[in-house]
């Protein structure tokens, strides 16, 4: 049987339900952290003096030809064990012998798998991290060369006020800074290393905690026995980072297919991240775009997972706890997928700048601009607001725009209306006065601009933080 423990049963384990309760199916997945800590652990061992130097280098050199095979495909890890960490542990012993049995001294698999995952939940916060750094990148390049490229803004998907590419994906600039601080912000709360706490209640051998957090670049160790074991809030807090970036990419996509559809016709998505149909010769469809935003859902759903799989836990460790694994595994790859896919479509993405101007002009997104233009000529806003609408009124009758009108028409509508009115409710003039911060007007956006670039380089210079 291969399995660590049987001391104390008189049979084994019924073979069927073997399959139904081992992790090593999925689990194996963590060879590399399993070994990685195991490592750290047999030099803390020996450094504590509970085993020999030469037992060390023995179960350090064992565990790294382990690791190697693994990688290279020369040994495959077998569902006999229970789990990874069962059979890197009787890998070990059949190689090394007695030193393999002494690895597992002061150490339970409930820290051992806590800190497997810590490992492996800490490098994907780092991957994901350089995956929306390189996003941003690209976002902010886009807006750089887009200050001047009008489009409608928009409200309940109606037009609503004129604005300018640039300013548009300013907003997705400013939704990936967020994923990207609030994945800093779990990395730093999660790098704290479980290792050390046992089952649940600490050990009685003088295990040296800070050497294996620091071999392990954490922190430092955890600091309650109890909760290290059973703690799995860093792994619902990436799962929650995760789904807010599906979320936004989401977002994005909806915004990507509907500029991309024949209606629209913002932009083009190219060929290489569109297909076709097998019935309908001239069709091209955004599925890149289409598959993130439907992706999303596998996210949410395993965030969903786990709060309810961890809400009757009674401390410590409980088998439930290994249902975090599947799911997790999939919403990384999930959205790790989704962000390199968002990645490779967005730089090939073509904007039809002239149509959008086009757009921008029709649908009155400048009525609001005429409305000021009133106020600025002494009318209360309100008044203001009123008579733009009932102009916007007329203009829809007659089907034409609020510049298309006489001098003798507008003065219908206000006597205070004057030749300026024209130039005021340009779409240029719309843009350019807009210079709040935040807004898209040109010394507006360029700040905005300006303080892209200072994050980015703020974060991508200095070591992980
Ligand atoms: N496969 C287990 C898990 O993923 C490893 C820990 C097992 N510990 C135990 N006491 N059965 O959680």
């Amino acid at each position: 049987m291969a399995q660590l423990w049987g001391g104390r049963f008189e049979k084994p384990t019924e073979e069927s339900i073997r399959k139904a309760i081992d992790s090593v199916y999925f689990d194996k997945r963590l060879w590399s952290e399993d070994i990685t800590g195991s490592i750290a652990h047999a030099r803390m061992l020996s450094a504590s003096g509970i085993i020999s130097e030469e037992e060390c280098s023995l179960i350090v050199s064992g565990l790294n030809g382990i690791a190697e095979e693994i990688a290279d495909g020369r040994l495959e890890v077998t569902p006999e064990y229970e789990d990874i960490h069962s059979f890197v542990e009787a890998v070990l012993t059949e190689r090394i012998g007695d030193a393999g049995k002494k690895l597992h001294t002061g150490r339970s698999r409930n820290d051992q798998v806590a800190l497997d995952m810590r490992l492996f939940i800490r490098s994907r916060i780092d991957e994901t991290k350089d995956l929306v750094l390189s996003l941003m990148k690209t976002v902010l390049d886009i807006m750089e060369a887009n200050t001047d490229t009008v489009l409608p803004g928009f409200t309940h998907l109606q037009k609503a006020q004129p604005t300018t590419l640039a300013h548009h994906f300013g907003a997705y600039f400013e939704m990936l800074r967020r994923d990207y601080e609030r994945l800093c912000d779990s990395r730093k709360r999660m790098n704290l290393c479980p290792l050390g706490a046992g089952a649940l209640a600490g050990t009685t051998y003088p295990l040296d905690r800070d050497m294996t957090a620091a071999e392990l670049g954490f922190e430092g160790p955890t600091r309650n026995s109890m909760d290290s074991v059973s703690d799995r809030d860093y792994l619902i807090e990436f799962v929650f980072d995760l789904s807010l970036i599906m979320m936004h990419l989401s977002r994005w996509c909806e915004e990507l297919i509907l500029w991309n559809s024949n209606e629209y016709r913002y932009i083009e998505i190219d060929d290489s991240y569109s297909t076709g149909s097998s019935i309908m010769p001239q069709k091209k469809n955004p599925d890149v775009a289409e598959l993130i935003r439907g992706k999303t859902g596998r996210v949410y759903g395993a965030l969903q997972s786990l709060l309810v799989m961890m809400k009757g836990i009674p401390l410590a460790y409980n088998k439930d706890l290994q249902e975090d694994k599947e799911v997790s595994f999939d919403a990384v790859d999930t959205a790790m997928t989704a962000l390199r896919l968002f990645n490779g479509m967005l730089p090939g993405i073509a904007f039809d700048k002239e149509r959008m101007r086009e757009s921008a002009a029709l649908g009155f997104t400048n009525a609001t601009d005429a409305a000021d233009y009133l106020v600025r000529k002494g009318m209360p806003f309100r008044d203001a607001h009123s008579v733009i609408g009932k102009m916007v009124l007329y203009c829809i009758e007659k089907d034409c725009a609020l510049g298309d009108l006489t001098l003798g028409e507008l003065k219908c509508f206000a006597d205070t209306m004057g030749e300026d009115f024209y130039d005021a409710v340009s779409l240029e003039t719309c843009i350019s006065r807009r210079l709040t911060k935040g807004a898209p007007g040109p010394s507006a956006i360029n700040g905005e601009i300006r303080e892209a670039k200072e994050f980015l380089s703020s974060v991508c210079n200095p070591g992980r933080n």
